[in-house]
């Protein structure tokens, strides 16, 4: 892997600069843009040329990735780095740091396809992630290079798993982190997770972007790497799972590939591998990427219906869903991008509707945290809409594991995870699907036949 071989071009405007040249704050100095990284041989707009594009071959791609899977180096069993050769970011392969990230199981949901009339739902689990989410896709990436380029700190301001995974990675290449989250807005699992991995952590008494705020001053003024998703380097990591979900189809496309909007970085970070893979001839088509916002913290959604996706319009962000509370989302231009180029949809979804979601991927032995369930209840109203058929095949994207908010799993178990007027909001024809899934746990004293009895009662409601 060459550095070389690689360069950062501004979305917006389109200039080009060394890797290396890069400010903190990762934006362009011309226009404030976010950077894309770009290789020889990568597609770019019609009049701008790539230098001696020689494209890879995809078919010794394809062996070269299947071969690795034997490789007893860490960077074969990574399910980010066994596909480095398209992201060729690092000057010394030394440099990377890993955990054996990837390698996430692609489930099929059987049932919620039956109750959906769909053949075909799979959920891509990034959950199953060393720290429980797909940031360590990106954080593999990111930190390496950071790490190559000499850095002693790392930081993110972060929802929850963001910090989780940067504070992982940074322990295991005993470098430091500095970590700004919400007070009192994130789950406990994953400040519970910065903590035991070393990291400063540092709660605000504010949002989300009230801490990206204070954490740009911070890296415009100290050699700090910021590892948040508008460091260019992090998407090069999130665009593997892309090549991983189709190497698992056997190199089928699925239709439809659905991911949760949070600052809207991993959508494009999918459709740049996907679009990727099809410019090398690895694949026949892309399959439509489309971006689930909560009603809450929705301003991706807001602008599309408002003003045709022109310009942000912020939000002040509320949801269960912490992860994606995010009312001024850094890469909502890029977003919106993949959503175009792709032919995907943003939608958003409630509250009551991402709870049932959840309990429904939960009932299939699955999981998720909140925020990836919105994928699930994006899709229903995508199939309501008809903007997707039957015969169509749906990946989910689920970004977290479910022990990462069990507070949020037990509230709803539990009945109480709504006050009584959003209780009161749940229509009627989900108000049963709601109920049938709870499963409160029952507290008996330890006597057996107190026990047999509770037990006849559950069987015989179960034969009812
Ligand atoms: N799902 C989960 C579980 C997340 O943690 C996030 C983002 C998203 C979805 C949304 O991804 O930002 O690329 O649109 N979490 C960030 C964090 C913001 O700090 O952990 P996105």
């Amino acid at each position: 892997m060459k550095v070389a071989t690689h360069q950062l071009r501004c979305t917006e405007c389109g200039a080009r600069i060394a890797g290396s040249a890069v400010n903190s704050i990762f934006r362009c100095p011309i226009c404030n843009g976010l950077y894309d990284v770009i290789y020889p041989w990568s597609a770019l707009p019609d009049g701008e040329a790539t230098s001696a594009s020689k494209l890879p071959n995809a078919s010794a791609l394809r062996w070269l990735w299947q071969e690795r899977r034997t490789s007893t180096m860490s960077v074969d069993q990574s399910g980010v780095w066994r596909f480095r050769d398209l992201f060729p970011i690092l000057e010394d392969e030394n440099n990377v740091v890993t955990l054996r990230e990837g390698n996430t199981p692609l489930y099929e949901l059987p049932r919620a396809a039956k109750a959906l009339g769909l053949n075909w739902i799979l959920a891509k689990h990034q959950g199953m992630n060393p720290t429980g989410s797909f940031k360590d896709t990106g954080m593999t990436a990111a930190l390496s290079v950071a790490k190559e380029r000499g850095f002693e700190w790392v930081a993110c301001a972060s929802t929850g798993n963001t910090s989780a995974a940067m504070a992982a990675y940074a322990a295991r290449a005993g470098m430091r982190s500095i970590v700004f989250i919400p007070e009192g807005k994130i789950a406990w699992g994953k400040l519970s997770q910065s903590m035991d991995y070393g990291a400063l952590t540092i709660q605000l008494k504010t949002d989300f972007d009230g801490c990206v705020n204070v954490l740009t001053d911070l890296v415009n003024r100290f050699p700090i790497m910021l590892l948040n998703s508008v460091n260019p380097y992090r998407l090069e990591g999130q665009k593997t799972p892309a090549f991983e979900m189709v190497e698992q189809l056997e190199w089928q496309v699925p239709e439809h590939v659905i991911v949760p909007g949070g600052n809207l970085a991993n959508g494009s970070a999918l459709a740049k591998g996907f679009a990727e893979m099809h410019h090398l001839g690895l694949i026949p088509r892309i399959p439509k990427v489309s971006i689930i916002q909560a009603e809450g913290a929705n301003p991706l959604y807001r602008s599309l219906q408002e003003n045709g996706g022109q310009e942000l319009i912020p939000v002040k962000a509320n949801t269960r869903a912490t992860a994606i509370r995010i009312g001024n989302p850094a890469s909502w231009r890029k977003a919106l991008r993949a959503l175009r180029t792709t032919g995907g949809w943003c939608e958003q979804v409630s509250e009551q509707e991402i709870a049932l979601a959840k309990a429904q991927i939960g009932a299939e032995g699955i999981g998720c945290e909140p925020a990836s369930a919105v994928t699930l209840a994006g899709l229903k109203k995508l199939v309501a809409q008809g903007k997707i058929g039957p015969e169509e095949r749906v990946v989910l994207i689920l970004t977290g594991h479910t022990l990462k908010d069990s507070n949020y799993t037990i509230d709803f178990h539990r009945g109480e995870l709504f006050n009584a007027e959003e209780d009161a909001a749940i229509p009627a024809a989900e108000r049963e699907l709601h109920a049938a899934l709870r499963k409160p746990p029952v507290v008996l004293e330890a006597d057996t036949d107190t026990v047999f009895r509770a037990l006849e009662s559950q069987m015989k409601l179960v034969h009812a």
